[in-house]
Order: C-alpha cells, then sequence, then structure tokens
C-alpha cells in the first residue's frame, strides 16, 4: 500500500515536473518571428486566351501557358525575363471556388544568361489573387543565394498578368 501510494505521488511529482518543463522549455525556446526582405517582384504573363483546362467530378485543372513576364528588383530593375513558351500552370479549382496553384516556367537572368526552374505553388482566388510560395534552381553564381529559399510570394491578378512581390526571411538569405 505504502509503495503504491509512494508510486503515485512520484508519478505525480514526476508529470508535474515534465509538464512544468515543457512548459518553460516552449517559452525559452519561442523563435523569434522571421523578418522578411523583398527580393525581388514577378510579373507573369499567363496565356488566358487559350484555357487548356480539365473539367473533372471533384475539380477543374486550369491549365495555362505561360507567355512571358519578368523579375524586376525592389527599385524596379530588370533582373530576369520570364522564358516563353516552357512550364505552365497546372492548377486546380476545386466546387468551393478554390484555386489551389500549380506552376513552374524558366527565368533567363539578365546579369549572366543564366537560367532559372521556378516553382510556384498556394492557393487563390481564380482571376483575382493568389497566397503564393515560390522555390527556384539555378546555376547561376550572382543569383545562387535564391537557392534553398522558400519565398513567400502572395500575388495579385492584373488582367492575364500575376504581380506577386517574393518576400524571404532574412535568415533563409545568408
Ligand atoms: C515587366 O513586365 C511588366 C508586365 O509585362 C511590364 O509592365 C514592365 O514594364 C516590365 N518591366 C521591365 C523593367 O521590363
Ligand atoms: C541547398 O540544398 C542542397 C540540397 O539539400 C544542399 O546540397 C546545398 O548544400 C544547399 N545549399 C545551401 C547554400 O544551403
Amino acid at each position: 500500500m505504502f509503495s503504491i501510494l509512494h508510486a503515485l505521488i512520484f508519478l505525480g511529482a514526476s508529470s508535474y515536473a515534465a509538464c512544468s518543463a515543457v512548459h518553460k522549455t516552449t517559452h525559452n525556446a519561442a523563435p523569434p518571428a522571421p523578418q522578411f526582405k523583398l527580393v525581388f517582384t514577378c510579373n507573369l504573363a499567363l496565356g488566358v486566351a487559350h484555357d487548356f483546362s480539365i473539367v473533372r467530378p471533384q475539380y477543374t485543372r486550369v491549365t495555362l501557358s505561360i507567355l512571358g513576364g519578368n523579375w524586376t528588383d525592389p527599385d524596379g530593375m530588370l533582373i530576369a525575363n520570364v522564358v516563353p513558351g516552357i512550364g505552365g500552370e497546372w492548377g486546380t479549382v476545386d466546387s468551393t471556388g478554390t484555386l489551389t496553384l500549380d506552376a513552374d516556367y524558366y527565368v533567363q537572368f539578365v546579369h549572366d544568361k543564366k537560367y532559372a526552374y521556378v516553382r510556384l505553388g498556394g492557393f487563390g482566388v481564380p482571376a483575382k489573387s493568389d497566397d503564393g510560395r515560390t522555390v527556384v534552381e539555378t546555376d547561376s553564381l550572382r543569383y545562387s543565394s535564391l537557392n534553398n529559399v522558400t519565398f513567400v510570394s502572395p500575388g495579385v491578378f492584373s488582367g492575364n498578368v500575376l504581380v506577386s512581390p517574393h518576400w524571404a526571411s532574412l535568415d533563409k538569405l545568408g
């Protein structure tokens, strides 16, 4: 009897200790909120005039070609041109009207003529806006810092052009 009581007290004490340890750790380890920096703005022209959509019971796959566009730096200077005819937008719109964006495209940097493969995902409202995230893969030495970064890229459609500032967390930019 004594040993069971002892065990219960011990368990109680240790779970109290564990809880307060967790609480304390969580409190101490709360990471600082990331600080974001505007890295570039993308103007992506989509071929809405020729829509290759596929209508299925679950959703409509909205398939559009990439017509062109560019990336500009925060001062509005041209960094890269979107390469027309490579990639596309293959997202879906479901019965709730939610756009799940899935696009890929290429850009060519003005500085060294190197290419980048760009993947854009996220959610949005068709023909209006999107809550995008973008990853970039390039062998450009000048722009190598764009690799391994997830850009937050909220976009707004202006006609057939998706205009999206690309923000990155300062500690990811190195
Ligand atoms: C980038 O593309 C947009 C949309 O097509 C255009 O309005 C803008 O003039 C272009 N910017 C530069 C610097 O070429
Ligand atoms: C980027 O990611 C790749 C693959 O995970 C890794 O090999 C490379 O070292 C990373 N580069 C940087 C600069 O973090």
